[in-house]
């Protein structure tokens, strides 16, 4: 399973590219909006930290400016994957980029068929939104599980299913057992994966005795 980190925030992800367990970035408006930086200045820095597709999102509504927008956010760096939304316009536009050889990640997800449609254009990536679901009453991991029987039993179909909208530690673990092919995760849970309370106790308690041995291995 690939790991993204969902952030526009290039200190966080230079610290976590450092660690090598990142496989690539996803950002939205929102996120660039909350940085307060250059949309453009930060999708080239990021491309710069890592080799793995980082999402960049277009802003235009339409079909043809989507393309434009997209094919201008695809100069940056070849690691570029083109953001557009769910619509009828963006799939059209989906499928003239990936046409062309550019990545394309299908966002705002909300339903099997709207995976089908996605996979049908020729999307690089298909991001089902499980937190948003969770937060309507509704269970976003179902639709991971849907979508990965759709895209199963046809073997032309060759989205990457990449869950995103992730918020807890538990969303990580149910996609992996769902099947995602990647999950986009915010940097604090990225970090909450590798915590459990008996790991510190443990720990504490082999150092301690440790330190009783008196030894050193170098
Ligand atoms: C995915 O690409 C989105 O940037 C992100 O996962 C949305 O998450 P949110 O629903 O927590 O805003």
């Amino acid at each position: 399973m690939k790991f993204f980190v969902d952030t526009a925030d290039v200190g966080e992800i230079k610290e976590l590219a450092e660690s090598g367990l990142i496989d690539g970035v996803t950002t939205n408006p929102s996120l660039v909006a909350k940085s307060g930086r250059d949309f453009k200045t930060i999708i080239t820095e990021i491309c710069a930290l890592t080799d793995g597709p980082v999402s960049a999102e277009v802003a235009a509504l339409d079909a043809d400016g989507m393309i434009t927008e997209g094919r201008a956010l695809a100069e940056i760096a070849e690691n570029v994957a083109v953001k557009v939304p769910l619509t009828w316009e963006g799939l059209r536009a989906c499928k003239t980029l990936t046409d062309g050889g550019t990545m394309v990640n299908v966002t705002l997800c909300f339903s099997a068929n709207q995976a089908l449609m996605a996979a049908k254009a020729g999307a690089t990536f298909v991001s089902p939104f499980i937190g948003r679901l969770d937060d309507m009453g509704l269970d976003g991991m179902e639709l991971i599980e849907e979508i990965r029987t759709i895209y199963d039993n046809y073997l032309d179909l060759n989205t990457e299913i990449l869950a995103a909208s992730i918020r807890t530690v538990g969303h990580v673990k149910q996609s992996a057992l769902a099947g995602a092919d990647v999950a986009t995760v915010p940097p604090g849970v990225i970090k909450a994966l590798v915590k459990h309370p008996l790991t510190d106790k443990g720990l504490e308690a082999f150092m301690a005795d440790w330190k009783k041995t008196g030894q050193k291995i170098v």
